[in-house]
């Protein structure tokens, strides 16, 4: 595994994220948790009255990193109210890329079904910091 972070132990952690979602409106509740070179953090989804204002648990999870420190994320967990595993969204995909193109993105269903990509496969081609390097 990728600098030894233990999946059971990240999808445990999002498991538990998943239990404070803040879900009124669409009830579907997400946790996510990001192993990184400052630590493990997690985050769920928080939504917002003024629907389009909602973020995901990925993009909270991997914010919270961030601003604690963290630089580069190893691996995300991510659990969903669905049946089985969830990919995470173009938005949030396009986030993580950002903090590791490579990332291992596992993600385990209700039904304890897991599966697990690269980012790189589920954001090939991806606009990203080097883009940005002028003439
Ligand atoms: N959601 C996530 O938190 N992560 C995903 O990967 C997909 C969707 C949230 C956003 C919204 O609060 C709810 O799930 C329904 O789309």
């Amino acid at each position: 595994m990728d600098e030894d972070v233990d999946l059971d132990d990240l999808v445990a952690r999002a498991k538990a994220a998943r239990d404070r979602a803040y879900a009124p409106y669409s009830r579907f509740l997400v946790g996510a948790a990001v192993a990184t070179d400052a630590g493990t953090f997690d985050g769920a989804n928080v939504e917002n009255a003024s629907y389009g204002l909602s973020i995901c648990a990925e993009r909270v999870a991997a914010a919270t990193g961030v601003a604690a420190g963290a630089r580069r994320i190893i691996a995300i967990a991510v659990t969903s109210s669905a049946s089985g595993p969830t990919a995470p969204c173009g938005a949030c995909r396009q986030f993580l890329h950002e903090f590791n193109p490579d990332m291992v993105v596992v993600s385990q269903g209700g039904d304890g079904e897991r599966k697990r990509w690269r980012l790189s496969e589920l954001l090939p081609v991806a606009f990203g910091p080097d883009d940005l390097q002028g003439p």
